[in-house]
């Protein structure tokens, strides 16, 4: 059990840690995305900024969201406690997800790496929904065991960002890779992360576990 509230304990202080981060680094630190945009050289498209950033800072919003009430609800003192605010916060998560994945569809043709990294992208905009939708199906059977292992797989897309950033910096700081192939690569390993962590997690110490907050 005490196990159990560490697993939670450690999922709450990154997740938190990384909102405060990407609300600093995008809302204040750069908000014109600069060193981002800089990578963004021999584009097919010509990319609309003022557009492109409104739709950055609405998917940043809805990220930061998604990972919040993910987070929330997978604490089971508040499930106990507060049985249909876990459902309206699981509602919110999922139109957070969407959101998410339709400002990604609009941002991906664009990607820093081009095409092979929108693919990738494009990958995720059909993944995530789909298990999160799957995760939903399943309670709505009132089949819990399911609908929990299935959050801890979509919850896991709420790191993408952090995965894709942290994979980069390993290839093109550790590594000497040029930044947009380094990115291309993260994009890649995170998706590979992202399906085999989730697995790891509910195969092990996650199952009854995780949900101990
Ligand atoms: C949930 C946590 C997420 C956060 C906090 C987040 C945040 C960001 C930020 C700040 C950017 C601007 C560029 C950068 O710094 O990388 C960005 C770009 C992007 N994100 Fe996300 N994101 C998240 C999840 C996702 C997911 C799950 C997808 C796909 C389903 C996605 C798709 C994209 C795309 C396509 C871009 C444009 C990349 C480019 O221009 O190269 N993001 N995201």
């Amino acid at each position: 059990m005490k196990k159990g509230i560490s697993l939670y304990s450690l999922l709450a202080a990154v997740s938190i840690l990384f909102i405060l981060y990407a609300l600093a680094k995008n809302y204040w630190i750069d908000p014109g995305a600069d060193s981002f945009l800089s990578f963004k050289t021999n584009l097919k498209r010509e990319l609309n900024l003022p557009a492109w950033l409104n739709v950055m800072y609405i998917h940043v919003a809805f990220a930061c969201i998604a990972m919040a009430a993910g987070l929330v609800n997978f604490s089971a003192r508040f499930l106990l406690l507060y049985r249909k605010l876990h459902r309206v916060n699981g509602y919110l998560y999922i139109v957070s997800v969407l959101i998410v994945v339709i400002t990604s569809g609009y941002m991906a043709p664009y990607a820093t790496g081009g095409k092979i990294s929108s693919m990738g992208f494009n990958l995720l905009n059909i993944l995530w929904p789909a298990i999160t939708i799957t995760a939903l199906v399943y309670i709505k059977k009132k089949q819990m065991i399911k609908h929990r292992n299935w959050m801890i797989r979509s919850y896991a897309f709420c790191f993408t960002n952090m995965l894709i950033h942290l994979i980069a910096a390993l290839f093109h700081q550790g590594f000497g890779f040029q930044y947009p192939e380094s990115y291309t690569i993260g994009i890649y390993g995170t998706i590979a992360l992202l399906l085999i962590i989730p697995e790891i997690i509910i195969r092990t110490i996650g199952q009854p576990r995780i949900t101990k907050g």
